[in-house]
């Protein structure tokens, strides 16, 4: 295990297999050594992920059950060249997801951070109002992946009353929204751009300065995608020249680390890569990951595998 489960899935794990725990190691590379021919099937996180010369140090490894949806930190290609299986946790996270990308929408537009910070400084006693937020309604959302979570997000956008349009790699035949082949094209077109594609290398900054500055001095942008597809210093730079107007961010290029520009800024709202963290989904998440490593030990079978 590269990091924790829930109690009650590890417990579950705990029946079937014998768990190392390499995150809480004092040595996580000579416990490494120490365990490698034994290991057969491992827990990544998104955290963590698997990369490939660790993969390459287990031998006999047969299944990666990642803990996330995203899978751009698993070595897909090293899995591949030893025929190991490799899973993940769609599908279970993508209503809270989709919330937790509404809510810092909202969070931003209406300046909700800012309020608290305002009222629990007592500078509203001071100062008196707060400058004056933005609406929602009638604004165009743009979205950047419109799969599962992006799909979901365009939901919760058209309750509150926004156009929705998107960008993919291919116009979806199913979705009845505007469809943008360019990015900076649908950009110019946006009032809110949300980014929830996969990240990696096919996405590595794929939003940056020139689609920011097509967005506008009016426009947000939200990540909850992977900080990789956001160019971080093209981002600092629009929010402290104003060519944007604000951001809320959940993921960056290297977490747990977040520029100090950014938190330094009144227009950023800051989140710990926290979108999926609900005690229910994590726990939905979890019990995937034990399903998975379970049915392909007990069954040969997974519920979840990548689709590479
Ligand atoms: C979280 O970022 C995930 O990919 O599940």
């Amino acid at each position: 295990m590269m990091g924790p489960l829930p109690k009650r899935q590890t417990a579950m794990l705990e029946k079937s297999f014998k768990l190392e725990r390499l995150w809480l190691s004092p040595d996580p590379e000579a416990h490494l050594q120490a365990i490698k021919d034994q290991v057969v099937g491992m827990v990544s996180t998104f955290e963590s992920g698997a990369s490939g010369r660790l993969i390459r140090a287990l031998p006999n490894l047969e299944i990666i059950a990642h803990y996330a949806v995203g899978y751009d930190n698993v070595d897909l290609a090293a899995a591949q060249e030893k025929g190991i299986v490799v899973t993940h946790t769609p599908d279970v996270l993508t209503e809270d997801t989709a919330d937790f990308a509404m809510a810092l929408v909202l969070t931003v537009m209406r300046r909700m951070v800012e309020g608290d910070l305002y009222v629990r400084s007592g500078q509203w006693a001071k100062k008196g109002d707060l400058p004056l937020g933005r609406s929602p309604r009638g604004k165009t959302m743009g979205i950047v992946g419109l799969g599962r979570i992006g799909a979901a997000i365009a939901k919760r956008a058209e309750a509150f009353g926004m156009k929705v349009i998107y960008h993919n790699r291919n116009k979806r035949p199913d979705v009845a929204y505007d469809y943008y082949a360019d990015v900076h094209e649908m950009a110019g077109a946006s009032d809110v751009l949300m980014l929830s594609c996969p990240g990696g290398d096919e996405t590595k900054n794929l939003v940056g300065a020139t689609v920011l500055k097509a967005l506008g001095r009016k426009g947000f942008v939200i990540n909850i995608a992977r900080g990789s597809v956001l160019d971080e210093q093209a981002l600092i730079d629009a929010l402290q020249s104003g060519q944007i107007a604000g951001a809320g961010l959940d993921v960056y290029a290297h977490e747990p680390d977040v520029p100090s520009a950014l938190c330094h800024l009144d227009n950023v709202v800051l989140q710990p890569h926290q979108a999926s963290a609900t005690k229910e989904t994590r726990a939905a998440m979890a019990q995937l990951v034990v399903d998975n490593l379970l049915g392909y030990f007990e069954k040969a079978t997974v519920l979840t595998p990548v689709s590479s």
